[in-house]
């Protein structure tokens, strides 16, 4: 189903991305190199407000343990950073697992900009 995310493409040239909610779901919703990008606020590792991380290049970087998600593909693109400091211990094996970040159809009409919820891409 689309939604209308109540912003315009305008809203998006003061800041790299900005954070709404729609049927429940957090997303954020940006523009880098006038190229529309939209996933799900919920970091895939532990599940940290993606909404607090900053970009590096097409990366979406998680402020809680710096795991790197492409923005418009979803790829787990970098995990080296996650280790904080040298004292930081793992508290088991799969402390590390990460799926892909769930990223959303997104298009702009007459300026204004729609996401397509149900659909993942
Ligand atoms: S919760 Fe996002 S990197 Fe761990």
């Amino acid at each position: 189903m689309i939604f209308d995310t109540g912003l315009t493409l305008k809203d998006l040239n003061s800041a790299p991305f900005r954070k709404i909610t729609i049927e429940k779901e957090e997303i954020v919703i940006g523009k880098k190199d006038d190229h529309l990008f939209a996933f799900n606020n919920s970091c895939p590792h532990k599940g940290a407000s993606l909404s607090k991380g900053r970009l590096n290049g097409d990366n979406i970087v998680c402020y809680m343990h710096g795991y790197e998600y492409n923005i418009f593909n979803g790829k787990l693109e970098d995990m080296k950073s996650w280790k904080k400091d040298s004292t930081w211990i793992e508290q088991n094996d799969q402390w590390r697992y990460s799926d892909d970040l769930k990223i959303y159809k997104i298009f702009s009409d007459n300026e204004r900009i729609f996401v397509e919820l149900n659909k993942t891409i």
